[in-house]
């Protein structure tokens, strides 16, 4: 087989890296950062391959990571590392069980865990009260995009989103898992219409939004704000902070002057804790952290209804991350926010969610309560993620069995890929349509998509 790196996923360019890196038989092995980009099942894979490779070679392998369930799964022996100099050191048992310094505590302590419902004494969300109101839904939402292969061959539909319906009430936080390519960007700019939808609804407080109408969308536009990944890249580089998070005033209440927008922006700046003394700096001279402080109270400043995060918590560290998330959550406590939380981590997920949506190549797998769904998946999709993410705990994470999906994912524009988990139904007919495995719930607000037995 002949073929060239771009036309390998990421986990199979990686394999190929180390498969050459061992070829050589090496004493020693440096992996930086090996798995940091890739999902979770590749990121599996990837750690069982360098830990088979090493066994049978007998190769020293040094392990650089941010990572403490990467750290957890395959070292023997840590070094801590902060500003440039080791902290601590010592083996990996004694590391996570008893750390030595203040420092490795506070990082460990800092890390979500995909096996607890506690977040370690941190601030958990809120119940959402039983009478809580709808505040947005969507009914069967498709993004399907057209793709031409080739310069003149017919385009073929890619089905990025492919009829997902969910609700989202007030005061709750839905979460949205799935691996890279499950539409989960796709179906977030389709909620905001910020891209066309091919078919479905949305519905904000009850009123149908059609794409079409404008006034409509504008009057919505208030009410529905999206938080991305990379704060640096979607703040505008020549505008002050303090101009980027009163921006949406100045569109959209263009009665107010500019010392009341400056007023606002500044009590905004105070309640997402960020030294006012900023206002007047420009993104490039803010940390990552601080910058995600921006973005958030950029989307917050209009008190909007819902706000969609989409891998907005992905791109920080640890201890970062973690006062991010206590942000968002308090926050959701104060304004009563619904919100939608996209990532690839299902142990940020865990911590921030009421309920959370598994999806997979467009569509729902699953969608459980959040105790339910990491306590009793029962989609091999989700069993799959659930057991493929890392613990940071040496003690659990070699013990563990892992469920390995069989082959390779198939390609998003393959009809048939629908049916991954229930060939049963593939049609013998090629040319006959694939139906769409139906979505059952097998107990209250617990839905799983019908799937073949093991
Ligand atoms: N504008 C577009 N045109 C064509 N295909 C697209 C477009 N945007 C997304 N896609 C495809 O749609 C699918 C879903 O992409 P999407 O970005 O929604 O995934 P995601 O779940 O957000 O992934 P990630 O975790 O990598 O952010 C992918 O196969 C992607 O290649
Ligand atoms: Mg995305």
């Amino acid at each position: 087989m002949r073929q060239y790196p771009h036309e390998l996923s990421g986990g199979m360019r990686q394999r190929v890296m180390i498969a050459a890196a061992m070829a050589g038989g090496p004493e020693l092995l440096i992996a930086d950062e090996p798995t940091t980009a890739l999902d979770v099942t590749v990121q599996a894979e990837i750690l069982d391959l360098m830990a088979e490779l090493q066994r049978e070679t007998g190769a020293a392998m040094a392990l650089i990571t941010h990572d403490m369930g990467v750290i957890a799964r395959l070292a023997d022996r840590v070094c801590v590392m902060k500003d440039g100099a080791y902290v601590e050191e010592g083996p990996v048992g004694e590391i996570f069980a008893q750390p030595r310094t203040d420092y490795t505590r506070a990082l460990l302590a800092a890390v979500p865990r995909l096996d607890r419902a506690d977040r370690g004494g941190r601030p958990t969300t809120a119940p959402v009260a039983a009478d809580a109101p709808v505040v947005v839904e969507g009914r069967d939402v498709k993004v399907h995009f057209p793709i031409r292969e080739g310069l003149f061959g017919r385009p073929r539909a890619l089905r990025a989103v492919d009829g997902v319906s969910f609700q989202v009430h007030q005061g709750e936080t839905l979460g949205v898992v799935g691996e890279s390519g499950s539409g989960k960007s796709t179906l977030a700019r389709a909620v905001l219409n910020l891209l066309p939808a091919t078919g479905g609804a949305v519905t904000l407080l009850g009123r149908n939004l059609d794409p079409a109408d404008r006034s409509a969308w504008q009057a919505a536009r208030t009410d529905l704000q999206i938080v991305f990944q990379d704060p640096l890249a979607s703040l505008d580089p020549r505008m002050t902070i303090g101009d980027s998070i009163a921006e949406p005033l100045r569109v959209f209440r263009p009665g107010m002057d500019r010392a009341a927008r400056e007023a606002e922006a500044r009590a905004m700046m105070a309640r997402v804790e960020l030294d006012p003394a900023l206002i007047n700096r420009y993104p490039h001279e803010l940390s990552g952290g601080q910058n995600q402080r921006v973005g958030i109270a950029r989307a917050m400043i209009l008190k909007p209804k819902l706000v969609i995060c989409d891998e907005a918590v992905s791109a920080l560290d640890v201890s970062i991350r973690a006062q991010i998330i206590d942000l968002l959550i308090q926050l959701q406590k104060e304004m009563g926010l619904a919100m939608i939380f996209i990532s690839h981590d299902l142990a940020v997920v865990r911590e921030i969610s009421h309920r959370v949506l598994v999806l997979y190549l467009g569509r729902v797998v699953e969608l459980a309560d959040r105790d339910r769904l990491y306590a009793e998946a029962q989609h091999p999709y989700t069993r799959a993620l659930l057991s493929a993410a890392p613990i940071p705990d040496p003690a659990i994470e070699r013990t563990r069995q892992r469920i390995k999906l069989a082959g390779e994912p198939p390609s998003p524009m393959d009809p048939r890929a629908a049916l991954r988990f229930l060939p049963s139904r593939l049609p013998v007919d090629p040319n006959a349509p694939i139906l769409a495995p139906a979505l059952k719930e097998v107990a209250p607000g617990h839905l799983v998509a019908e799937f073949d037995p093991a």
